[in-house]
């Protein structure tokens, strides 16, 4: 098998990339090792930056998130007793959307672009510095040699991809502290989404859809799902988000999906080795606080597709040498914008550090600077940086 671009993974980095690559005129093939339906039903993140939106409308992918996906002018943030509303498209004149990843992802496939084997097995990748190729099993267990022009690593924290990346450096950082997070059956009780501050953990409240709701709690790391019954949960969001206060309501509703996400920030740099370009999470990881991950997954495959049809249709490498320092700037920008929405909302145990934390609450939601600050980096940042 031959193709110019050999895509590793099919989450929204590969099948992005594929689409936006045969868009410009250049062939890809993307493996992932899982079924198309477990690719397609997966519970990610849902909030989409405007520059994201915009890319995905440019890339004719905007029909069903313009008709069935939620724009939000901002959010709420809260401490006991005030909640304060940021106005994003006041302070920056950029909103965000409420289109959930798994929405993304079947508008991707729905485009029928990308030529996916999935349920591949024994990926490996090869000869990195010249002529590469890619191994694998299909599903049929025949095995195949793939030969490209360029490999793009898009298989996420797990896959191959990042460790043949290497020599790299790498930078992380892991919070003492990580989410429950449920799906429930149940009107969201908020117009926009509330990121609440509470000396017992943090609390968020977001959304799928007018009749899925989408909660988070903090907890301890190492927690058990199944220690926290569907009571125990509403009631801790309802202390958490401030049930009862100033007339405001939390319903509850049937529990469909509960599970525990670690917290981590991880970056590995240069974003290349020879011809392997990495893109998405398996080039860097954010904790969810900022909702930036699927956004700087689509930052990089915007700038990576263009710097391949440069490559392979005009022989011009210029955007390709530059691509993981263009990249990183904005990974890094989010990196600390995800790092700094998650220490500034979630309890440390550490009273010194809770009294910075409520400091600055109150400057972001009293200044208009501190407020532009936040809105810029949630809803505002351009696709390059
Ligand atoms: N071979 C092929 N595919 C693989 C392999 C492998 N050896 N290992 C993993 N994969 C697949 C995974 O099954 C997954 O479908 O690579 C895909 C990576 O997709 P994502 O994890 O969704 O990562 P990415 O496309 O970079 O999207 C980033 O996902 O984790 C969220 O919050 C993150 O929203 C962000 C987005
Ligand atoms: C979500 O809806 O899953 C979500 C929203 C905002 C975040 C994180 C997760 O910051």
């Amino acid at each position: 098998m031959r193709t110019q671009v050999a895509i590793i993974g099919a989450g929204p980095a590969g099948l992005l990339l594929a689409h936006l690559l045969h868009r410009g005129g250049v062939d890809a093939v993307v493996l992932e090792t899982r079924s198309q339906e477990y690719v397609a039903a997966r519970i990610r993140a849902g909030i989409l930056e405007s520059s994201s939106v915009e890319l995905l409308e440019s890339a004719g992918l905007g029909d069903r998130l313009r008709a069935e996906g939620h724009e939000h002018r901002g959010i709420y943030l809260q401490m006991p007793g005030e909640r304060h509303h940021l106005d994003f498209v006041d302070l920056t004149g950029r909103s965000v959307w409420v289109h959930g990843q798994t929405e993304v992802q079947k508008d991707l496939v729905a485009a029928g672009t990308a030529e996916v084997h999935y349920e591949v097995t024994e990926v490996g990748l090869h000869s990195l510095e010249s002529d590469p190729y890619v191994t694998f099993v299909d599903s049929t267990g025949a095995r195949h040699r793939l030969d490209a022009d360029v490999i793009a690593g898009c298989d996420g924290s797990f896959g191959p991809s990042r460790a043949a990346a290497t020599p790299a450096e790498t930078f992380e950082r892991v919070y003492p502290y990580s989410w429950l997070g449920i799906l429930a059956d149940v009107a969201p009780s908020t117009d926009e989404l509330i990121y609440a501050w509470h000396p017992d953990g943090f609390a968020l409240h977001s959304m799928r859809s007018e009749t899925v709701s989408r909660l988070y709690l903090q907890v301890p790391n190492g927690t058990d799902p199944a220690d926290w019954s569907d009571d125990r949960i509403w009631a801790e969001l309802a202390t958490r988000l401030g049930d009862g206060e100033n007339g405001w309501k939390l319903t509850p509703g049937p529990i469909t999906d509960k599970s525990v996400l670690p917290m981590r920030s991880y970056v590995q740099t240069p974003m290349r080795r020879g011809r392997l370009f990495l893109a998405g999470d398996a080039a860097h990881i954010v904790p969810p606080t900022g909702a930036k991950g699927l956004n700087l997954a689509i930052a990089d495959v915007a700038l990576l597709s263009s710097a391949l049809v440069a490559l392979l249709r005009e022989g011009d490498s210029r955007l390709a040498d530059r691509y993981s320092d263009d990249a990183l700037r904005r990974v890094w920008r989010c990196t600390h914008f995800s790092w700094w929405m998650t220490t500034m909302l979630h309890a440390s145990g550490d009273p010194f550090d809770a009294q910075l934390q409520l400091s600055q609450l109150r400057w972001v939601t009293t200044s208009t600077a501190g407020a532009t600050g936040l809105a810029e980096n949630y809803a505002g940042l351009p696709l390059a940086l």
